[in-house]
This record gives structure tokens, sequence and C-alpha cells, in this order.
């Protein structure tokens, strides 16, 4: 942190940025952080949103306002404690804290907890300065008697309103202290409503499912406790004012944290009605050391605001993803139609087997080609080989060149899986280091599919790890990994540090992490990378930062899809999300599906294909043929358009519909789908949104009909108002449709 100017010192030269007209400005954006010396309020003004905090007579910073824009002269502040109710509630101890430390007569759930070596926990966190630097803003609070500065950091992003909100954790003082517990930030939403929250929950192959809970006084608490985001909660929450759900209508705060390590975000309400909701670090077996001089930055906490409903607070966040989070932002390359052999073939890959999936794949239009698990080491199963990043001499005699020149030859691009952050007991890797994985000594280490966690946190071994996949970039022409990582950590021991410096593995496991995948895109920048953990669990936004795109579940039956794909999309973009047509009946449940109902549903993301091309007849290839070049032709509107949810699949519902806009709206592409045509009962006139009213849009069908009568060409309104009728009948039927501007 340079120079942090007091708030006295800087008096003049704030008169003289209010004294310049923000239109004035250079920058095209009108995002704003202004400061208010008079009030002591400092506002983030962004998108359609207003965000305002201000220090309290008592040196507390106070959130004083988070929702809908307001009038740049709007009189907000002065911030106030809350007042006195009982001796058990005091003055402040209900304040609404920015950033709380647990100190003082507080009672509500603080951000920051902790002791310091001589035993004193009570730390309160007064405003002391700030900084405005390109568009961001930096607040310091300290507690200068324990020797504890926070400094808070906020940006705000022009487009879509969303904040990002940090702490950055310093021991200034003169002795060492545990961090007990850190959030990145907490939000607090305006007093005395009615909310509802919303979240989401899953487990292997059933990942994504929606959740609406009314918030009651009393604690929500989502979170991982495994050591990586998991799929038992997802690191991504959206409360609405009022309770009942809208696509369209209706006050919606949501918020995603960036950080694929154990995590929480607790939502609170207190006895005054206020919510707040925290997230950052799990404080579950925290406790981060700091020595005097040392520093802990916290993950980034996002949060957004619209007044437009669910459906906009989705397309919000899709936007932000898109544009500040992925590699490439409104430059990244769009999705490649991808073939994927695992479900085709598990570990049994070889050179003549995967060579002739390639030349099929190819064939029908396919841009990727990906050899999953089984290339390498002694991995015939899962039981042994992770580790051994070495190809597998028995079933690529001559290496994997003979097969990436094949594949590249057929016009595609070539693709390997690794797990690089897991061992098998049974490899080379664990015999020469059976001490590089996490474990307590001389207890058991609990195996998951036959497999241990290496210490990312160690430095020997994250450098070993960098070397490796290092090595096979640059020996192997590879384009695309898919980044695997099997199961949750147990016995989360660092024997190698000081008793009390071993939990730092939380942080500093997850930082490696990055910093590996940082090193490799800087690299090797031709190679994309997919976050993939079991399926879907290891989706959040700090990952997203570092890999192209994600994979949302092992579970690749079509019909269950819709509701996963549908939960996925309320937090995260279909621009990352990988979809693949497989066998009918699927593996997990047993559904057979038709064809085109399989790929009308992958057709809603990144489509891949992962069944055994060998097995499918010519009128297999022809269906295929025709998806793929449809897909094409509209993959860019399905991936960086605008996503409207039209039937929801959660709950088993029986129907499922969406449609994408193109940025320009000259496109617009909706799927609909039927899972039980039970008592032949009609299917839904669809309606269309986020079309151009008043441009006149031609349809043409990528699969299904619509009723007689339906015409050919009509206006945006006609689409949107009055519908679209499409001929589904029975049981998983499904229709897809396109809409040009002509
Ligand atoms: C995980 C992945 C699958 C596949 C297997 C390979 O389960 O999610 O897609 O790669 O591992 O072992």
């Amino acid at each position: 942190m340079k120079h942090h100017a007091h708030a006295t010192r800087l008096a003049l030269a704030i008169a003289a940025i209010f004294a310049t007209p923000l239109a004035a400005a250079p920058a095209p954006r009108d995002a704003a952080v202004r400061y208010d010396t008079a009030a002591h309020v400092f506002r983030l003004d962004a998108g359609k949103v207003t965000y305002a905090m201000g220090v309290d007579p008592d040196g507390k910073l106070q959130t004083l306002y988070w929702g809908a824009r307001l009038a740049k002269d709007d009189p907000l502040g002065p911030a106030m404690p809350a007042p006195e109710r009982s001796s058990f509630d005091p003055k402040g101890a209900l304040s609404r804290q920015e950033y709380a430390g647990w100190g003082g007569n507080i009672t509500a759930m603080p951000a920051l907890k902790v002791k310091l070596d001589d035993g004193n926990r009570d730390l309160i966190l007064r405003y002391d300065s700030y900084r405005i630097d390109h568009g961001a803003l930096d607040i310091v609070l300290s507690d200068k008697q324990a020797g504890v500065d926070v400094t808070l950091h906020y940006t705000a992003d022009d487009a879509t309103g969303v904040i990002g909100r940090s702490a950055h954790i310093e021991n200034k003082g003169k002795q060492p202290l545990t961090i007990d517990s850190a959030a990145a930030a907490t939000w607090s939403l305006p007093s005395g409503s009615d909310y509802s929250l919303r979240y989401l929950t899953g487990t292997w192959a059933g990942e994504w499912h929606l959740q609406t809970r009314a918030i009651t006084p009393g604690a929500t608490v989502l979170e991982s406790r495994r050591g990586s985001t998991g799929d038992e909660n997802n690191p991504w929450f959206a409360i609405n004012r009022g309770g009942a759900w809208n696509e369209a209508q209706g006050d919606v705060w949501f918020g995603a944290l960036a950080w694929s390590g154990s995590w929480s975000i607790r939502v609170d309400e207190d006895i005054l009605g206020q919510v707040r909701v925290t997230g950052g670090y799990n404080p579950f077996d925290f406790g981060y050391r700091l020595k005097p001089g040392e520093s802990l930055d916290t993950p980034v906490f996002y949060g957004g605001y619209t007044g437009d409903g669910m459906g906009e607070a989705s397309r919000l966040l899709h936007r932000f993803e898109r544009s500040r989070i992925l590699p490439g932002g409104d430059n990244a390359k769009l999705r490649p139609v991808l073939y994927n052999s695992w479900e085709a073939t598990e570990f049994k890959v070889d050179e003549a087997g995967q060579i002739k999936l390639a030349e099929r794949a190819a064939k029908l239009g396919v841009e990727r080609f990906v050899v999953d698990d089984g290339w390498f080491g002694a991995r015939n199963n899962d039981h042994a080989g992770l580790g051994d990043w070495t190809v597998n001499r028995t079933k690529f005699p001559n290496g994997l060149k003979p097969l990436i020149d094949k594949v590249h030859g057929l016009g595609m691009s070539f693709g390997l899986w690794v797990e690089p952050e897991m061992v098998n007991p049974d490899s080379d890797l664990y015999r020469a280091h059976p001490d590089w994985v996490l474990n307590f000594p001389d207890r058991q280490r609990s195996e998951g599919r036959n497999q241990l966690v290496l210490n990312l946190a160690r430095e020997d071994v994250k450098a070993h790890v960098f070397e490796v996949l290092d090595k096979l970039l640059a020996e192997n022409d590879i384009q695309f990994l898919k980044w695997d990582y099997n199961r949750n950590w147990s016995e989360p021991g660092w024997p190698q540090m000081a008793p009390d410096e071993q939990q730092k593995v939380y942080v500093a496991y997850t930082q490696s992490l990055y910093d590996i995948l940082r090193r490799l895109r800087a690299k090797h920048p031709g190679v994309e990378i997919e976050s993939c953990s079991g399926g879907g669990a290891r989706v959040d936004l700090g990952v997203m930062a570092l890999t192209d795109e994600v994979w949302p579940s092992d579970n690749t039956d079509a019909s269950d899809r819709l509701a996963i794909q549908d939960g996925f999309s309320q937090a995260y973009t279909p621009a990352a999300m990988m979809a693949w047509v497989t066998a009918s009946p699927s593996w997990a449940n047993k559904r057979a599906l038709s064809l085109d109902f399989r790929f009308l549903s992958a057709m809603q993301g990144g489509l891949g294909i992962g069944a055994n091309l060998l097995e499918w007849t010519d009128a297999d290839n022809a269906t295929a043929r025709h998806y793929i070049a449809e897909y094409k032709a509209i993959r860019a509107t399905v991936q960086r358009g605008d996503l409207y949810r039209l039937l929801s699949p959660q709950q088993r519902a029986p129907w499922s519909a969406t449609n994408s806009v193109s940025a320009d709206r000259k496109q617009a592409v909706l799927f609909a789908f039927q899972r039980d045509g039970e008592e032949g009962r009609a299917f839904p006139t669809l309606r269309p949104q986020g079309l151009d009213a008043n441009a006149r849009y031609r349809i043409r069908y990528i699969h299904g009909a619509g009723a007689p009568g339906t015409p050919d060409a009509a206006s945006g309104a006609y689409w949107m108002e009055h519908g679209l009728d499409l001929q589904i009948k029975g049981d998983f039927d499904a229709a897809g449709v396109v809409f040009e501007q002509r």
C-alpha cells in the first residue's frame, strides 16, 4: 500500500475532484468513486447500482446503502451506530459495519477475529484513511493498539454494477497474532424487509440444485469444509425482497466468492431485522499466523443488485464473468466443438483406438479431440498411476506424437486429461515421496477413489507439479488440458511446518494452485484449460479467472442435465459451461433419449460429444452433422448472448425452455424440452424475451415445427407477446428454433 492520505489532508484534492464534472472525464465508463468529506461518506456508482458507506462518530465504517442507482446529489449518511435496545443489545452492538472486528460490545457476526500472542482478542477497527486510484477505492481501518490494519479494497464494474470487495489484513504490531476467521466482505441489505434466499446444492452427478428458503432471524450457512469449492454448496447466493421469486421482476441482491478452497457464506438476520451476508475463508479449522509485518489477503467477494428479477441477476453475472473474470474477457475465443473419449473408452485408451475415434469425430465437424484418463503411468483403472505423468508406452508405443499429428492433420486441436494435484499410493511418485501428501504423522491417510491429495502448499510439491505440466506442454503439441480433481481433503496436516503454522494450508494450497495455473497460462498462451472436479465440484470465480471452461457434472443424461444447466446458469455463464452428447440409455439413470433431445440439450452450452462414435450409425452421423453445423451458426449467441429462462426444469418439472439473444439482437435461439408428456397436455406457448420489438425476425427450426399457422416471420413484438406454439408431443420431445433479423 502506498501513501494513504488522511482525510483532512485530502480535503482540497477531493474538492478538486468534485469540481470536475464526471461527464467530462476521459474514461468511457462512468463508474464513479466519491468521498464526501463533510458527511464522511464514500460512494460507488456503477451501472444501475449505488453503494455507500460512512464513518460513524465512533470511527466505525458502516454500510449506508446498496441498491438501485441514486441521484448524484442525494444525501447519504451520516452513519450512526445502531441504537440501544436494552442492556443486552447496547448501542452499536448491531451496527451494520462494513468490516467488523470482533471486539468491544459487538454481537453481530464479525468479519475478522484475531488473537494476539499475549492473549488479547479484542479488535476494534476504526477508519484511518483512504485512497482512490484508477476507479478503485481502498479504505484503511485500523486498531492501533492491537497493531492490526485492514485495507478494504473496492472495485466497481460499470457495465454490470458488480462491486468487488476484499481485505488485506496486516500485523503492524510488535507481537505475532493468529487470525481465527477472515471474511472478504460483509454485505448489508436494506433493513426491515421480507427476504428470501436462493442457493445451490448438489452432489456428484447431481449438482446445481436450486434451493429457496425464507430468511428469518438466525443464520444460514453455505460452505465447504472440503478443502476445495465442493458441490454440496456453491459459493453463490441471491436474495430477493418480498419473497416472490420472479425471472423478470423484483429486487435481487446477489454475490459470488472467488475462492476455490474451503469457504463460507453466512446469511444472518439479527433481532433488528437486519440481513448481512458475510463470506470468505471458512472459519472452520482456520488459523492463520501473522508475525509482525506479515499480511493476509482475502479472496474477492463480488456482489450485485438488480431491480429486474432473477433472470437479470443471472445475466449481469454472466456478463461480468465473460468480460471481467474469464481469461480473454470480451475477446475470448468461442468454445470449440469437442470430443472426449471418457465415456467411450474409459481407461482403455490406445493409439489405434483413439485415432479411429478422431477420424469419426472430424467427419462430424468436431474441432477439438480430447484424450481423457488412462494415457499415462500404470493407469489401467483408478487404483494406480496418478502422479506419474509420463505416457504409457504399452498404450502409446511411440508416445503421443502420432496421435497428436493425426488429430491435427484432421483439422482438430488436441487436448489431454490431467489430475495434477493427486497421487495414487500405487505410483512411482508416491513411492519416492510419501511425505508429499496432506497428512498427520502416524495417522491414517484416508483415500478417496484410491488417491491422496498432494500438498501444493509445499514449495517443492508446487515446483514439481508445475515442472511436470510445463514439460508435458513443452514436449507435446497440446492445445487443451482438462484439469480434474476427484476427492476432498482429509487429514489436512502439513507436518513440515511448525504446529501453529500448519493451518495456513487452507490458504497456501489454493494460492499455489492459482499460481501454477497462472504460470502455465503465461508460458503456454495457446493452451486452454477446463476446470473439472468429478463433475462440477470446482466451479467458482477464482478458478474461472484462470480457466477457459468448466465441467458442470459427470451426469450427462440430457434430461437430468436440463435442471443441472438451469441451476448452473443461475450463477455462471453458458460461455464456460461444457455439455456433451453421450450414449443412450444413459449410464447415469438408464434413460433412453433421442439423439435430437441429447443434442438440443447440450447445445445450450459449449457443445461436446462423449459417445462411442464407433457405435453410431450412418443416420446418427447425419443427425450429428446437422446439429454441429447448426451449433456453429448459433454458438456465439448461446455462449456470449443474453440468456432468458422461460420454463424452469427445477423440481422435476415436465418442461424446460430457454432463449438466448445476441448482443446486437440480430439473432436469437430458443430451446424447448418436454420430459413428461402425461395426458397429452399442450406444451405451453413460449414467449421468447430480449428481442428487438420493432425488428422483423424470420424463424428457422433446428428441430421440430411450429403449430399449424405459425408464420415464418413476424416482429419481435409478435414473438415476445403473441408467442410461439411448438408441436411438442409425448415424453422427451424437443425443439430448437433460430430467430434471425432480416
Ligand atoms: C472424473 C471426471 C470425468 C472423467 C473421470 C476420469 O470423474 O469428472 O469426466 O474425466 O474423472 O477418471
